[in-house]
């Protein structure tokens, strides 16, 4: 038994953000610097009250579409967020709701820019197991309500949006491998470390990051993730027809896939438009490569993600 991706959808709020439009807001920046250091050219940002839950949902209603199925079909939603709407309910519950679902099991994951991957691999082993027929992937963010906009090294980098898959229990191939991993030691080059209490937030609320020491963490973790889940399956990672990376920067994604030895045309990257959408950013692509024909039943893809925590994903999967 395989849970095989049946639907894909995404979700981008309002119209792009160029790097531009940033440095007229008065942000101490330029398109120069911020294209040649990550290769991001605009993002997506989300009104302020516009939630994680109202994303996903649009994407999640995007994916039920192609699949041909409708919500009451699913028996397991889960939804990989960092930006949730509340600290409780989680925002699962939120878009089981909006989506007029009752019954599914439904609960958030909390893995950051790997959320999606460990989301999609938890969801197999749900499907795997017998347990659960059809599942609802969302990854959806609004990373812009957590962003410093005084500080230029972390807020020209992120957008907001989400993505979501169908996976449907099946004797056809669908999820081949997935791995999923953390070294909780490394907490402190990328987090949030605010908290509530006593009705204020207390501790920092925006997020922080040492680039150059997360740069080199996620270069070493993808090309290293990869390996394994082309391992599991037996297959090279020269093999597979479509590496879908998180989209963080273009630096990145390039060094991972020359890493792996895949070829520059069969990686996926959406980096350039969306920013980096955290646990949105690779449903957002796969959904983008499987809408625009690129990616082809029989197909293999291997998605992948690394964030905060630091906690790393992959999957591999025949599409
Ligand atoms: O989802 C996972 C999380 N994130 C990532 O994967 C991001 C990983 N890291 C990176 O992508 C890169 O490290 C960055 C894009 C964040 C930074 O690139 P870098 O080449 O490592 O640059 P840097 O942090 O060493 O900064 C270099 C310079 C500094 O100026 P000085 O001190 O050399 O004069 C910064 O002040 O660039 C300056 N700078 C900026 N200049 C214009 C930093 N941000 C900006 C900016 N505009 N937005």
């Amino acid at each position: 038994m395989y849970a095989r991706l049946i639907g894909t959808g995404s979700y981008l709020p309002g119209t792009p953000v160029s790097n531009q439009d940033l440095a007229a807001r008065g942000i101490d920046t330029n398109d120069e610097w911020i294209v040649t250091r990550t290769g991001i050219r605009s993002r997506h940002l989300a009104n302020p009250g516009t939630t994680s839950s109202e994303l996903g949902l649009v994407a999640a209603q995007r994916a039920l579409e192609m699949a041909g199925i409708s919500a009451a079909d699913l028996d397991l939603i889960v939804v990989a967020t960092s930006t949730p709407d509340f600290i409780f309910p989680s925002t699962a519950c939120l878009i089981q709701a909006k989506l007029g679902n009752k019954g599914a099991a439904a609960f958030d994951v909390q893995a950051v820019c790997a959320g999606f991957t460990y989301a999609l691999g938890i969801a197999e082993k749900f499907i795997r197991s017998g347990s659960h027929k059809r599942a609802l992937v969302i990854g959806a963010e609004v990373f812009s309500r957590i962003l410093d906009w005084n500080d230029r090294g972390t807020c020209v980098l992120f957008g907001d949006g989400a993505g979501a898959v169908i996976l449907e229990a099946s004797e056809k191939p669908g999820i081949l491998a997935t791995a999923m991993h953390a070294d909780g030691s490394q907490n402190g080059i990328l987090n949030v470390p605010g908290q509530i209490c006593g009705g204020q937030v207390t501790g920092d609320p925006f997020l922080r990051m040492d680039g150059p020491a997360v740069f080199k963490f996620a270069v070493r973790v993808l090309a290293d993730i990869a390996d394994e889940v082309c391992h599991i399956a037996g297959i090279q990672t020269g093999d597979v027809d479509w590496l879908i990376p998180h989209q963080a920067n273009i630096r990145i994604i390039e060094a991972t896939g020359k890493k792996l030895g895949v070829d520059r045309n069969k990686v996926i990257v959406t980096v350039d438009r969306h920013g980096n959408t955290s646990a949105a950013s690779v449903p957002l692509a796969l959904d983008e490569a499987v809408r625009d024909g690129r990616i082809q039943r029989g197909q293999k893809v291997l998605v992948e993600g690394v964030g905060g925590g630091f906690t790393w994903g992959a999957a591999l999967l025949e599409f």
